[in-house]
């Protein structure tokens, strides 16, 4: 059976609102929360770490506490809730499915606990042989990469100076290891620079040489729309990975898509309650897909969440989604390109900005970005990340830290020493985010830019961030178990 969202249908409100690009903000769990500055006073906090985890949607938390009258475990149960639960929890599964556009004649819907497990899972039940290769890039987060390595030769497509996918390294890597390839293993969109990946031509150099394609989409799955197309169209993405977390349903689920045939041979990796038809104390019979690869109780309440994320995404529209994202990061690197010190990596451009994420990184002149993330927060309430993004190879190359500068790096951070780490700061954005939180990060990198921060920051060499001793976080007035 081929199932396909036709996302031109008028979809159901969600909860019965109206949820629209102009409203989802007050949707938006926690958007008004104000927290403490070092000043003092207090104001709203900024959230511009997107890339990281979002925050979750009152709409969701709804959908979920209604659940919750009716949960129970799944599958195994012939009281009503169970039952109950079951439909739902396959209800849940046949939206991804629907979402990311799964031909499920081919595909199986498997749930993880989040895209590094389902890279995990994949790495380990795809049939390697040795001498096999995977071939994926420098750009990768570690987590489509470090699974890899314990599996079959990697080998690595080199990233232009800017930070794109060299295509004629790939094409030059495509014919020198040719069969040998098993798999593509690329992201759609990378967590540190923005950049979209034009997967389908990949998949279709994948195919052309007998290999599969692998699409870490943990960071495109929530600004994008993915169509992993029929099986037998050369554009056919074999496997897909995501997050809830990163898509407004932080509830612990994560999801691999991908081809029947893979799971359906072989031993699953973990095996236990759920995975079996029948068991005797010889022999274990595996259950058909997708019990055999789930074992133990799944995160019901978790794909219930993420169903009901897809379905307030899908409420909004990705028109909308992508225009209110594309305007909001023509926005920001426009001002941030005015700013005397900052400096912008990857993409600058402004004429091809709907062409990326609103992932953005930058440095401050000599500031150390950590200094730079800290100032941020306990001056201006505002929240980034800095370091490297899990992705150390890639930052390295965009900052072109030379083979000597890596290894000294190295031996300091294996003696605890982090204070010179290399990296930037990142700011990501939402569906929610506005020019205001814009604004503010700017005024505020002006401000830090020309000096205009407080004496007293100190630096925690082993963690390689900054502190201050001058105020106490005190979390515990905010919230504690
Ligand atoms: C591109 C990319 N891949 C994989 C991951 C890992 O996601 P998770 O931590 O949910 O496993 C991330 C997380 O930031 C990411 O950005």
């Amino acid at each position: 059976m081929t199932t396909f969202v036709d996302v031109r249908k008028p979809l159901r409100k969600v909860n019965n609102k109206d949820v629209t690009i102009h409203t989802i903000r007050k949707y938006i769990v926690g958007v008004e929360e104000e927290i403490p500055l070092l000043d003092g006073k207090r104001r709203p906090y900024i959230n511009l770490d997107n890339a990281a985890s979002t925050p979750t949607i009152s709409l969701i938390t709804e959908k979920v506490n209604e659940f919750l009258k009716w949960y129970s475990n799944v599958h195994r149960g012939t009281g009503f809730k169970s039952k109950l639960s079951s439909r739902v929890f396959e209800e849940a599964r046949d939206t991804i499915a629907q979402f990311v556009h799964a031909d499920l004649s081919d595909s199986v819907v498997l749930f993880c606990k989040n895209t590094t497990e389902a890279i995990n899972k994949l790495a380990n039940r795809f049939s390697f042989q040795l001498g096999d290769v995977v071939l994926t890039s420098v750009m990768e987060h570690h987590s489509n990469e470090l699974p890899w390595r314990k599996v079959a030769h990697v080998v690595h497509i080199d990233v232009t100076p800017d930070g794109r996918i060299d295509e004629n390294d790939f094409r030059e890597k495509i014919s020198r290891f040719g069969s040998k390839i098993k798999l593509i293993a690329v992201s759609g969109a990378s967590n540190v620079t923005g950049f979209i990946n034009p997967v389908h031509t990949y998949a279709r150099w994948a195919h052309a040489i007998g290999a599969q394609i692998m699409v870490d989409a943990a960071q495109l799955v929530p600004h994008r729309p993915i169509d992993m197309k029929m099986k037998g169209d050369p554009e056919h993405l074999d496997y897909i990975a995501f997050s809830a977390h990163k898509m407004y349903a932080p509830f612990g689920v994560g999801v691999l898509v991908g081809c029947r045939k893979t799971f359906e041979e072989g031993d699953p990796e973990y095996v236990g309650g759920g995975t079996v038809d029948i068991v005797n104390l010889e022999n274990a019979y595996w259950a058909d897909l997708p019990d055999k690869e789930e074992a133990g109780t799944p995160d019901i309440v978790g794909a219930v969440a993420l169903a009901q994320a897809i379905r307030v995404i899908e409420q909004i529209g990705w028109d909308d989604i992508i225009d209110h994202e594309s305007s909001l990061t023509h926005y920001a690197l426009e001002r941030l390109k005015k700013i005397p010190g900052v400096t912008l990596y990857g993409d600058k451009e402004l004429a091809t900005v709907a062409d990326r994420l609103g992932v953005i990184t930058f440095n401050i002149k000599d500031l150390n970005h950590a200094l730079v993330a800290s100032i941020l927060s306990y001056e201006w309430g505002i929240g980034t990340r800095n370091g490297c993004f899990c992705a150390h190879p890639y930052v390295k190359c965009l900052l072109e830290v030379s083979e000597t500068e890596a290894k000294d790096m190295e031996t300091r951070i294996l003696a605890r020493d982090r204070s010179t780490l290399p990296g930037f700061v990142r700011a990501s954005f939402g569906i929610y985010n506005t020019k205001e939180e814009v604004d503010a990060l700017c005024e505020a990198l002006s401000a830090i830019a020309q000096g205009k921060y407080r004496d007293g920051y100190l630096l925690n060499k082993e963690r390689g961030e900054f502190y201050r001793t001058d105020v106490a976080d005190e979390f515990e007035k905010y919230f504690s178990l």
